[in-house]
């Protein structure tokens, strides 16, 4: 028996090495094929490759055979086919696609597995769409509550952010498709986004702002990168000396460097800080475009003209092109490439499971949620948020989904016996980039109906949060608020007034202030859910599905409580031309930990429709090493009366320090699915070489010797329990 079973791992180990041989020759084959086309490629067609010849494409050799690149937006789906030189949506009648939950939503899940489903999937619609790179995940680290693309990015935390991007990079690569992720780096805002120069710690850099980017070059092996519109100690990041060195030297990344559109400055540094393929030069992002035809881009005639001059070495371009070609090998001159699909049921399961298990059931007194569907009940569902589409708007990731279910429609198709009635209650206005658009209704009026709803029903389901148009969710500012708009917090009183039984489905991408929390019994915490939205949010209001989603970041009582907001108009939104990252290392459940600032609600917290306990919390060893791992081990009890799934969380921090440090920080986390009345035991993995800090003396990451304290719950402020390690 033994033997059968050695001869197993024998065969096992041999196909393995024989396989990565293979991938390494396969690589050499490719390197020697590029460096065949560099050398029959002249002068004017090497620089060609290097910039945009449209909104979304870039040239390629037809001499030789060599194709165009095309690239699309965005994060959560296969943007609209836009116009071949302005920001015009070209029109198509075939390019609707599966919109997606927002990013926010896929790490409320913290579930990789399902980041690897959701980059698959897009990947597969992208690959449908004859998309080369798909321009995203965006891992921006949510800073403040007020950036109008968090619900583009993965939260607060570097870790969860960087678990969540490799499997999702892996997932769309394995169409064929590149993915590009962004913006890198340090773009935490919109406000100014293509101006303010930020100006950060090297440790804070380190250690909170770039962990992403670095996994997904490193482990997510992602072929495209894109530079963000902002500065950094006084360099545009496309095209920074610093994070050049990061990217290409460090971090030894051999993908393209893509600019953002209109993120270029400068022939010179675009050319020497590792800028490989410029697009959108001449517009401002997403406004208008001025006329500033492909050849006069930076990397266009000034760059060839330079080369000729010998100002530039020819072999800055050759390092460029050799990048675009590899990034080819990959994708359109690939062999074996998937073909692709689109709206197929696969993509539908995963958008509304992503949206299912995202959406975080933050309050529930009196059991308000699941609500039965009962005969003779009358729900009241009020609110713009339950009707309006939310895949539309919010920038250059707005999807035209082949459908979006909305959460009217979604409660309406799964409650067959209790009445559902609608008011619209309030209105944000059209959903346009840049302007704010008066809403075509009444405000009063539409109180005043919502009013007569809400008396008529058992249950009022007040369905709000923000829109995705300018000043809200959406690119290009910032909100200038942290409450609530268009009158809804006046709104929920008056309704409370007339009728008590009242819960709320927020639907956002941001934090917002909840002076009316007392006002609700249930809180539900939904993201931009993309196509499925409606049926996934009546799965979990009915109690179909068990909530398991857990806040990616917190979620601050006041806008003064969050870290960024704690100092001066330096800190944000900067003066119009630099900006301090004074919390430094402090950012999210990091600062109101460590300053004792209770949140409203904290990063990794969610209710479940069951009840959990965690016990026998244990390490495997009291002292380890610096090479050595720690071994979290603990039991997840259901001690409810339906299955569920809990995310057992794990941070570590250091009491005593050479360094200022955050009172813990996550380094680990595990979501297990556990029977009522069962336990199930998860063990979680933390290498000893996590616990470092970045020390900006000697430029290195350390390890510091002595006792540690590891911290195990379900929230970042709900600890069952503390351990202590040493290191030694
Ligand atoms: C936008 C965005 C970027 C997007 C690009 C193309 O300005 O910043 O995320 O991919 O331009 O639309």
């Amino acid at each position: 028996m033994i033997k059968k079973h050695y001869k197993k791992i024998l065969t096992l180990i041999l196909i393995t090495s024989i396989w990565s041989s293979l991938e390494a020759q396969n690589d050499n084959v490719i390197e020697q094929k590029i460096e065949s086309i560099l050398s029959q490629l002249t002068l004017e067609e090497k620089v060609n490759m290097c910039h945009a010849q449209s909104k979304f494409s870039t040239k390629g050799v037809e001499r030789l055979g060599i194709p165009e690149i095309w690239m699309s937006d965005g994060p959560h789906g296969v943007r609209a086919e836009i116009s071949w030189d302005d920001w015009a949506y070209a029109g198509w009648t075939n390019d609707s696609i599966t919109a997606f939950p927002a990013l926010t939503c896929l790490a409320s899940t913290f579930n990789p597995n399902l980041a690897k489903d959701y980059g698959y999937s897009v990947g597969e619609e992208a690959r449908y769409r004859k998309k080369d790179v798909l321009l995203g995940p965006g891992v921006n680290i949510y800073r403040t509550p007020l950036n109008g693309r968090n619900f583009e990015y993965m939260g607060e935390d570097p870790f969860l952010a960087s678990k969540l991007v490799v499997p999702y990079v892996q997932g769309v690569q394995e169409n064929g498709v590149a993915a590009c992720v962004k913006h890198f780096a340090l773009n935490n805002q919109e406000h100014w986004r293509d101006k303010i120069n930020v100006e950060v710690s090297d440790r804070a850099l380190y250690e909170i702002y770039l962990p992403a980017f670095k996994v997904a070059v490193t482990e997510g092996k992602t072929w495209a990168i894109m530079g963000a519109y902002n500065k950094f100690r006084g360099a545009h990041t496309t095209h920074s000396p610093i994070l050049h060195k990061i990217l290409k030297t460090d971090w030894a990344f051999d993908g393209v460097v893509i600019s953002d559109w209109s993120s270029a400055h400068s022939t010179k540094e675009a050319a020497l800080y590792g800028l490989d393929m410029e697009m959108g030069t001449g517009t401002d992002g997403l406004g208008t475009t001025t006329a500033n035809h492909y050849s006069s881009y930076y990397l266009a005639n000034p760059f060839l003209e330079a080369i000729k001059k010998g100002e530039i070495e020819e072999a800055i371009v050759d390092d460029k092109v050799r990048r675009i070609l590899r990034l080819m090998f990959r994708t359109n001159m690939s062999s074996n490439r998937p073909l692709g699909r689109v709206n197929n049921t696969e993509h539908h399961e995963v958008a509304r499971k992503v949206a299912t298990e995202g959406i975080v059931l933050l309050k529930n007194d009196k059991n308000f949620f699941p609500i039965q569907d009962k005969k003779g009940l009358t729900i009241a569902v009020i609110g713009e948020n339950a009707t309006r589409s939310m895949t539309k708007g919010g920038g250059s990731s707005e999807l035209k989904p082949k459908f979006e279910i909305s959460p009217l429609e979604g409660l309406k198709d799964r409650y067959k016996n209790a009445k559902i009635i609608h008011a619209m209650g309030f209105a944000s206005g059209e959903s346009v980039y840049d302007q704010v658009l008066p809403s075509p209704y009444n405000a009063d009026s539409l109180k005043v109906e919502a009013i007569e709803v809400a008396k008529k029903a058992d249950i009022v389901l007040f369905v709000g949060g923000l829109s995705k148009s300018h000043l809200q969710d959406c690119e290009g500012d910032d909100r200038q608020q942290y409450h609530l708009p268009f009158g809804q917090e006046e709104l929920l009183k008056e309704i409370k007034a007339v009728n008590g039984n009242l819960g709320m489905v927020l639907l956002t991408g941001n934090a917002v202030e909840m002076s009316w929390l007392d006002k609700v019994d249930g809180l539900i915490q939904g993201w931009y859910l993309g196509s499925m939205a409606g049926n996934a949010l009546a799965d979990v209001i009915s109690g179909d599905v068990n909530p398991s989603g857990k806040l990616p970041f917190s979620f601050p009582k006041k806008l003064e409580d969050n870290a960024a907001h704690s100092f001066d108009e330096l800190s944000y939104p900067g003066d119009g031309t630099n900006q301090y990252y004074k919390e430094d290392i402090l950012v999210g459940y990091r600062w109101h930990d460590t300053k004792k600032i209770k949140p409203l609600f904290a990063f990794g917290e969610g209710m479940s429709y069951t009840d959990f306990k965690l016990s026998d919390i244990q390490t495997d060893k009291k002292s380890y090493s610096e090479n050595e791992s720690i071994s979290v081990s603990c039991t997840i009890s259901n001690v409810g009366g339906r299955s569920g799934s809990e995310v057992v969380q794990v941070y570590v921090g250091k009491s005593k320090s050479k360094v200022k440090r955050a009172l813990k920080e996550l380094k680990g986390f595990q979501k297990v699915e556990v029977d009522s009345g069962k336990g199930v035991t998860a063990n979680i993995e933390i290498p000893v070489s996590a616990l470092a800090y970045y020390d900006e003396t000697t430029s290195n990451w350390i390890v510091e010797k002595g006792t540690y304290n590891v911290y195990v719950g379900n929230a970042s402020n709900n600890i069952s329990k503390s351990l202590k390690i040493t290191v030694k």
